[in-house]
């Protein structure tokens, strides 16, 4: 079984989303909905009416709803960069990427685009941090003004991603998933990523939690947490720490040495596939350690193993269980 248990905030950020850094404020461009008079390039253009403040914390109007626009609607396609470098992209997104007309997305996955992607795109929108909601509304508002979109976020964008919220937003505009041809295109999730550079931790049933205490209450977090380290889950921890979430950090290695050894083999995954890349084994007991060094960030993945999990020559290992019924 492999749970996802939120939909989440998009930031990989160690800022406050909700903090004054928006890019709404100053934003002096006009709307360039529909447009493609700009060559590919940042835009901070807002498309499509949209009257929500950008800065994540006034996000809940949606603006424009389907009947304020003339044009028949473009693609949206949700696109799944993988973990980072453009080695980790699948030919498909890549295509996807290539076909759009407009690609959307967090700034820094926008940075992970390769040339001759950005450099295709008649338009770019993207925002620094946060602003999920507005990020994804312009997306809709630029396809149903007739343009092709990708909207683009890291790993797929089913975990702790996008794509859910694309289409609560299209319905609440009034359109349909079919109106705009809704497509998703998988990535590499980033437990996936990590749990490649860490060996075999995974192999069998996995749980993933966020930390991120943005979208769900922290006590409902803790809940969760209490639930899956009870039972013989591998735990992939998302969005582990932060300036502000260094408390969720510290009370989630609490709990799970509730339920699971000192001695119970950690990874910690530091940007998988990017050039800052940071692979670290350690045990459960010296895991709230790391919440205070460069390693355990919001671009960091952790795994938590079993009881079964064990570590050799450096690789976490979890059994499948094919030792029960073959010798070797
Ligand atoms: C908002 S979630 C997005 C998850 C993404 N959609 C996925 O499928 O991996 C952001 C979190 O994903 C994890 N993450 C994303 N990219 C990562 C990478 N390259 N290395 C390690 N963890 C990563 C971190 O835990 C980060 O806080």
């Amino acid at each position: 079984m492999s749970t996802d248990t939120n939909a989440d905030a998009d930031a990989e950020s160690t800022s406050n989303c909700g903090g004054s850094s928006g890019d709404s404020g100053g934003d002096s461009s006009e709307s360039k909905c529909g447009a493609s008079s700009s060559p590919a390039s940042s835009s901070s253009s807002r498309c499509g009416a949209s009257n929500s403040d950008d800065s994540g914390s006034n996000e809940k109007e949606v603006g424009a709803t389907v009947d304020d626009f003339d044009a028949d609607p473009g693609q949206l396609t949700a696109v799944g960069l993988g973990p980072g470098q453009p080695e980790g992209m699948t030919e498909r997104a890549k295509t996807a990427l290539l076909d759009a007309d407009h690609i959307v997305g967090y700034t820094t996955y926008i940075e992970l685009l390769p040339d001759e992607i950005t450099e295709q795109a008649d338009e770019i929108y993207d925002t620094p941090m946060c602003g999920e909601v507005s990020r994804t509304e312009e997306a809709i508002d630029r396809t149903l003004a007739g343009n092709d979109v990708a909207i683009v976020g890291s790993g797929d964008p089913n975990v702790y991603a996008l794509a859910g919220l694309a289409l609560e937003i299209l319905e609440s505009k009034g359109a349909t998933a079919s109106m705009v041809d809704f497509d998703v295109v998988p990535g590499v999730p980033a437990a996936q990523s990590c749990a490649a550079r860490l060996g075999a931790p995974l192999v069998n049933d996995t749980v993933s939690i966020s930390l991120s205490d943005h979208l769900v209450p922290m006590p409902e977090i803790e809940s969760r947490l209490h639930a899956v380290a009870s039972e013989s889950f591998t735990i992939t921890i998302y969005n582990p720490w932060s300036r502000k979430r260094r408390e969720n950090f510290e009370k989630a290695c609490e709990i799970l040495l509730t339920h699971r050894d000192a001695d119970t083999p950690v990874g910690i995954v530091h940007g998988a596939g990017r050039e800052d890349e940071a692979v670290l084994i350690t045990e459960l007991g010296e895991l709230e350690d790391f919440g205070e060094r460069e390693i355990v960030d919001m671009t960091t993945t952790i795994v938590v193993g079993t009881e079964d999990t064990y570590v050799w020559d450096d690789r976490m290992v979890r059994p499948r269980g094919y030792e029960t019924k073959y010798e070797y």
